[in-house]
């Protein structure tokens, strides 16, 4: 059924060598969201902790945060706020540089996105290196966020990027791990 617990997520997602960049081993996710058991279940494993709480926004990075943050923006009746690419956003708008674990670019969010002291908890594809989060968590405390934690589908512990998220004093939780 779509909520069998005994569901194997992680067969759910496909790997690709040597994507985008020779030596990167590619963790695709869209297998696990074409597949409708394995999507609810990471959303429904996502919000589990959150449903309880009080949880004012969702903050998602583009792309693959979109998806994953909206679902669980949704079913958690909070808001959503996107954290883009630069360029994208039309209104005034804060800007941070990044690293990730195969190249360097810049993101931004809208300065208006969160009212002061609103709980937001950060939602991605996956955690690697943690430059993509470290940079998303340094735009919502710039605007005012209380980051109340940042949750991924896939860790890559070896990479290191869980440990420097919680540096930061924001907790992580993720579904799984490639070693
Ligand atoms: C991927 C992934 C994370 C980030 C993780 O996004 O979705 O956002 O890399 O890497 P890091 O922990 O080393 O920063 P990517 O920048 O490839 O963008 P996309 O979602 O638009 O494909
Ligand atoms: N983002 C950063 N590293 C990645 C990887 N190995 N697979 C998928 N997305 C990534």
């Amino acid at each position: 059924t779509l909520n069998d617990k005994t569901y194997d997520l992680k067969a759910a997602i496909r790997t690709i060598p040597d994507y985008p960049k020779p030596g990167i081993l590619f963790r695709d996710i869209t297998t696990l969201l074409g597949d409708a058991r394995a999507f609810r279940r990471a959303i429904d494993e996502l919000v589990q902790p959150w449903s309880g709480a009080k949880i004012d926004k969702v903050a998602g990075m583009e792309a693959r945060g979109f998806i994953l943050g909206g679902a669980v923006a949704h079913q958690l009746s909070a808001g959503f706020v996107p954290i883009r690419k630069k360029g994208k956003l039309p209104h005034t708008k804060v800007s941070i540089a990044y690293s990730l674990e195969y190249g360097l670019d810049e993101m931004e969010i809208h300065d208006d996105a969160v009212v002061a002291g609103e709980r937001v908890i950060l939602v991605d594809d996956l955690i690697a290196t943690g430059g993509t989060a470290t940079g998303a968590v340094g735009l919502l405390k710039k605007i005012g966020a209380d980051v109340v934690a940042a949750c991924f589908v896939i860790d890559l512990p070896d990479l290191g990027g869980a440990d420097k998220i919680r540096a930061l004093g924001v907790p992580v939780r993720t579904l799984m791990s490639f070693e």
